[in-house]
């Protein structure tokens, strides 16, 4: 297995440009299946999950070409598989996102039933219950969810919990339904506007994507179109965050900051200087060691969980005591028990993680348990003092676009150690 050897102690600057959302593409690929005709996707993230869902539609019988612009052709017209095996859903929960595209245009999905994972249960009963209400027959057997549906019909529908993948997939399902659909107590994260963007420019009907509210006036058929994936917030944020750990002075050019207000506040709060311009974020951090905040993670607009991870590594060289709080998934703290083995001084009890501010990290081997645990492995790593080997890094590949290398660029000194 690879490995990333970091030497701490660099102070990052310079420019770097943000890649595209890994979870937006993830949905707007699944979205294909919707249509008869061609969608080409630009700005795709060079990602494993991204290569998992492209594994997935190929599986079904998409075709899909990648041009010199890298620039990728996805046609779903002649699918003759409506299965989403076992092997790729336990490798990649967001499989799940083909099921309410094969409902709407297939009238059936098998989707393999996603179990835990390392950040916990990841039920998707939000889904069933939305679908079954647009007229989905579902039943769980073997393990596979096995779902069928002549004709979906729109109908009100409010979502028991607040799910964004559970959003796309009732967004997508309705779109090809019989009437409208209205939804409730939805997720309200920028990737369920993209989404409807994206969607919207194939012929769909949706309003008030990224509200409480979404209205969906089903059509007949979706066409073709040719979308840009937007930039990555949660990747912009790591690396304000890495700034943030090294004292370092950097600008992510390519990101919208509206998307990041929570975090750019909180960076704020640390004693960070940020410049927002319409369309990049500097950070600025001069302060010795950061100052702490207090973090309760919670959905969008409030503080990301995607985010936490980062913001215990800027708390555990902070100059005082804070708490995180995490509220969206019930086992996100297990960075901290690797962040403890590098001088890190975190006690963690179910939800609540109370962080006392060190003065310096130290090296360490870590091990990486899933992909934002992994990112603040990294950060820690660039702020010990010695080196830092991460392993399992299969994990940071699902979700950073050339991690390495962009952060060498910044002047960071990482590299990658083969398997
Ligand atoms: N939940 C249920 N039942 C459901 C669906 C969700 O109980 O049917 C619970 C979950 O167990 C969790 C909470 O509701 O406790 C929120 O889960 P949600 O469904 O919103 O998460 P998701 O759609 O599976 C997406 C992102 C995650 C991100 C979360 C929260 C994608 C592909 N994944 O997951 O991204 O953490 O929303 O914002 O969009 C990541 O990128 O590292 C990542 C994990």
């Amino acid at each position: 297995m690879e490995k990333l050897l970091i030497k701490g102690g660099k102070s990052l600057s310079g420019k770097i440009s943000c890649s595209g959302a890994k979870n937006a593409a993830l949905p707007m690929i699944a979205a294909t299946i919707l249509s008869d005709e061609k969608v080409i996707l630009k700005n795709l993230p060079y990602l494993q999950d991204i290569t998992t869902m492209f594994e997935l539609l190929g599986s079904m019988g998409s075709e899909i070409l990648l041009d010199e612009n890298m620039d990728f052709t996805i046609c779903s017209s002649n699918l003759q598989d409506i299965e989403a095996r076992y092997e790729l859903v336990k490798t990649m929960r967001a499989s799940i996102l083909v099921l309410g595209p094969l409902l709407a245009k297939y009238g059936k999905a098998r989707i393999a039933l996603p179990g835990g994972c390392a950040i916990g249960s990841r039920p998707v009963n939000f889904h069933l219950d939305a679908l079954k209400q647009l007229g989905a027959t579902i039943s769980l057997r073997n393990g596979y969810i096995e779902a069928s549906a002549e004709k979906l019909k729109g109908t009100n529908i409010k979502f028991d919990g607040i799910t964004v993948t559970g959003t796309e997939n009732l967004m997508m399902a309705a779109s090809l339904a019989t009437g409208t659909t209205i939804l409730t107590n939805v997720a309200k994260e920028p990737e369920i506007a993209d989404l409807a963007d994206m969607l919207n420019s194939m012929g769909s009907d949706i309003q008030g994507a990224g509200t409480d509210k979404i209205i969906i006036n089903g059509v007949d058929k979706l066409t073709g179109t040719t979308f840009d994936i937007p930039a990555d917030r949660i990747e912009a944020g790591t690396y304000l965050a890495a700034a943030a750990v090294t004292k370092g002075n950097i600008t992510i050019e390519g990101i919208n900051p509206n998307r990041l207000m929570r975090v750019i506040e909180k960076l704020q709060n640390s004693g960070a200087n940020i410049d927002c311009q319409e369309n990049s974020i500097s950070i600025n951090m001069s302060l010795e060691s950061p100052h702490p905040v207090d973090i309760t993670t919670a959905p969008f607009p409030e503080f990301p969980t995607d985010m936490q991870a980062q913001f215990s590594v800027i708390n555990a060289i902070s100059s005082g005591t804070s708490n995180i709080y995490e509220t969206v998934f019930e086992n996100r703290f297990m960075h901290i028990l690797e962040l403890n083995r590098m001088g890190c001084d975190i006690e963690v009890k179910g939800n609540h993680a109370k962080i006392n501010g060190v003065k310096s990290l130290y090296g360490a081997q870590v091990m990486a348990t899933d992909l934002r645990a992994s990112a603040s492995l990294i950060l820690a790593g660039l702020c010990a003092n010695g080196e830092t080997v991460v392993d399992r890094i299969y994990h940071i590949d699902r979700g950073y676009e050339r991690i390495e290398e962009k952060l060498n660029y910044l002047g960071a000194d990482i590299i990658r150690l083969p398997s």
